[in-house]
């Protein structure tokens, strides 16, 4: 079936009529379940993007040498779509996370994909797997969609041949803890990204180099570790699963993009929110000293992360070195249960959308298995 009409992608459709209704787990976790549909589509010099498809999901079979598995030519993002109060499916903010795609194309030298294409794509599968949208308190349909090198060949240079490919996957809450606040170790044994590397790039490196400071930190006792800056150690950066926020009493600071920092877009959409709220944001350096400092005086008054998979994760407790930092008693604060409220509705369009991040998902009949 093909709705070329009004499609940028002439899509080849093949789908599968599902014999039961999908039923959701109790406990979705994150990242566990996925949907029935993949979309598919290639790259080669000739025919630059090209054949789109939308088929089951199913197992791939690769040659042992393809690139990116050796060399770690392959970028991705983590999107989510949701169900409005009156039942429409709509996706947060889908432009600027395929804008970031392609920002993390042009530096690991792989061909960006034109934006309405991409979107195009993910309106059609998400019209498809619709069912799959779950309706719980902090549920949502997670959206991964990746491009990587396919060419089978051994040798360090960009691929010539590629896969973008979006998967489907319901989830509830990223940690284990729920949205309850978590305890975060702060460490300088490892750094997660150094500027001017690929630390702004949403691309398996960045999260390879965290895993071994994260298990660590989660046999003490942590759920994430905050990484420093890679040159000085003394600056926060980041979370690698979350940008981070610290509320003072008189300014909300998070650490400013210097080219190490994954440019989030839940931090941006926060950043905005604060601003409307009028409440003092700043995007600035943020030192361990000063963090130190401003809690000895009573000042640090709460700490959040902000992230598509974390939404709004309050920090309890920060630990460095011999220095713990307890925040608010361990409990959430007002203003990160304030925005969690408010993103979470805003998602649903539950309160108004003034900035037009919801993007409605044309459901046409005849796409329906
Ligand atoms: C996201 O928030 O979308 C991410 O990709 C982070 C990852 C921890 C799931």
């Amino acid at each position: 079936m093909e709705r070329k009409d009004i499609l940028m992608l002439k899509i080849d459709y093949q789908l599968v009529k599902r014999s039961t209704p999908v039923v959701f787990p109790k406990n979705l976790g994150f990242g566990n379940y996925f949907t029935d549909h993949i979309f598919e589509m290639d790259y080669n010099e000739q025919a630059g993007w090209h054949n789109p498809v939308i088929k089951p999901l199913s197992q791939m079979s690769m040659h042992p040498a393809t690139m990116f598995i050796h060399y770690g030519q392959a970028i991705f993002e983590g999107l989510k779509a949701f169900y409005t109060g009156d039942d429409k499916p709509v996706i947060f903010r889908p432009e600027r996370h395929f804008q970031r795609l392609n920002n993390s194309a042009r530096r690991m030298c792989i061909p960006e994909i034109k934006i309405e294409d991409a979107v195009c794509a993910l309106e059609e599968l998400i019209a498809i797997e619709k069912e799959w949208i779950p309706r719980g308190e902090g549920e949502a349909l997670y959206i991964r969609p990746f491009v990587f090198g396919v060419d089978p060949v051994l040798g360090v240079k960009p691929a010539n041949n590629y896969k973008f490919l979006i998967i489907l996957s319901p989830v509830g809450a990223y940690y284990p803890e729920g949205f309850k606040p978590i305890k975060i170790l702060i460490q300088d044994d490892f750094v997660r990204a150094v500027r001017k590397g690929l630390g702004e790039c949403k691309t398996p490196a960045n999260y390879a180099s965290s895993l071994l400071g994260t298990e660590l930190a989660k046999k003490a006792g942590f759920t994430q570790v905050l990484w420093l800056d890679a040159v000085e150690l003394k600056y926060i950066e980041e979370v690698g699963t979350m940008n981070i926020f610290v509320r003072f009493k008189d300014e909300i600071v998070t650490p400013q993009l210097t080219g190490g920092i994954l440019p989030g877009v839940t931090r941006a959409s926060v950043i905005d929110i604060l601003k409307e709220w009028n409440m003092n944001v700043v995007e600035r350096r943020l030192s361990l000293d000063e963090l130190f400092e401003e809690y000895k005086k009573g000042n640090v008054l709460e700490v959040f992360g902000t992230g598509t998979a974390a939404i709004i994760t309050v920090v309890g407790l920060l630990k460095y070195k011999d220095n713990t930092l307890m925040i608010n008693d361990g409990e959430s604060g007002e203003v990160a249960l304030r925005l969690f409220d408010h993103i979470t509705k805003l998602q649903r369009a539950a309160v108004e959308d003034t900035h037009n991040w919801l993007h409605y998902v044309p459901v046409k009949e005849e796409v329906l298995v």
